[in-house]
């Protein structure tokens, strides 16, 4: 099994990457450092094949077509990609491309990465990380960078975690096997220096590992819930309940319309 996994230099990311290793899945590393993504790399080298590493900065779309040409010459099919890499921060900014970067690195640049590699996923599946803020979003393709509406980070990263649900609604009425899911709350870098986070590694109890975060992760890569259940939002392993706002086919279709215009700008 050939597994693209984004985000696999740190954080839950890293930990589906060590356990979809030791399963037997041929890992493809994509991470934006460097150096993190490497130590991945050296870490299953120990009890395995090297990985193949890439890099990538989502900040710039460029960077993401750069990517999947990379992957296209060398994997003639991809067996899961996991869209996982992923933002929160409470300072607006914007990237190269001009987005606001939050529903980029979250949504546009994953969306990019994953319609490059449609014909290579045909008999794949295509597994995002969402999460449970998602719940909260209020996500308007007509101003997904908020621009005419009250931004804050976590806002933002609702609408942006509500996107990665539809854009799973989508790709699987296109015939995609695809899902979705919550991590948990879980302690790695995410959100640094948020009061949110900050309980979250100090109050026990509050936190869990990214190894559980990435057990649901791994659970729609390997189990045939993650084709049975094309369409869905999962935690704990399990379909999750989630609001219209995620599921919705109408919203859906139009995020995936607007999404394509502004990644082919
Ligand atoms: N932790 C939680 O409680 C929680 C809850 C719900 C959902 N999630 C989601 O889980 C996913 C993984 O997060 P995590 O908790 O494992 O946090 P993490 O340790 O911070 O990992 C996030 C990963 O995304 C990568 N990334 C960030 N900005 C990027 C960019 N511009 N271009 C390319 N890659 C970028 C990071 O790369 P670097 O290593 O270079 O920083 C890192 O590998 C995210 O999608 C997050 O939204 C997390």
């Amino acid at each position: 099994m050939i597994s693209v996994i984004t985000g696999a230099g740190a954080g839950i990311g890293a930990a589906a990457a060590v356990e979809l290793s030791r399963r037997g899945h041929q890992v493809i590393l994509v991470g934006r450092t460097p150096a993190r993504v490497a130590a991945v790399a050296d870490r299953l080298a120990v009890s395995g094949p090297r990985p193949h590493v890439l890099t990538c900065d989502y900040t710039n779309l460029d960077d993401v077509r750069k990517l999947a040409a990379e992957i296209r010459d060398r994997y003639s099919r991809i067996d899961v990609l996991v869209n996982n890499a992923g933002v929160m921060t409470t300072r607006r900014t914007s990237t190269l491309n001009g987005h606001e970067m939050i529903m980029q690195v979250n949504h546009l640049a994953p969306f990019l990465l994953t319609t490059l590699l449609l014909d290579r996923l045909a008999a794949g599946r295509v597994v995002t990380t969402s999460s449970q803020a998602g719940k909260t979003g209020r996500l308007d393709p007509d101003d997904l960078d908020r621009n005419r509406r009250r931004w804050s980070g976590w806002l933002q990263y609702g609408d942006s975690k509500q996107a990665n649900a539809l854009f799973t609604v989508e790709l699987a009425r296109r015939g995609i096997a695809a899902t979705c899911f919550h991590p948990g709350v879980i302690k790695t870098g995410f959100a640094g220096g948020t009061l949110f986070m900050k309980l979250v590694h100090r109050v026990p109890g509050l936190g869990d590992t990214p190894e559980n975060g990435a057990a649901t992760m791994v659970h729609l890569a390997t189990h045939p819930d993650g084709v049975r259940h094309s369409g869905r939002y999962f935690a704990k392993c399990a379909p999750a309940a989630h609001p219209k706002s995620m599921t919705d086919p109408a919203l859906a279709r139009r995020l995936w319309d607007v999404s394509h215009s502004l990644v082919n700008r």
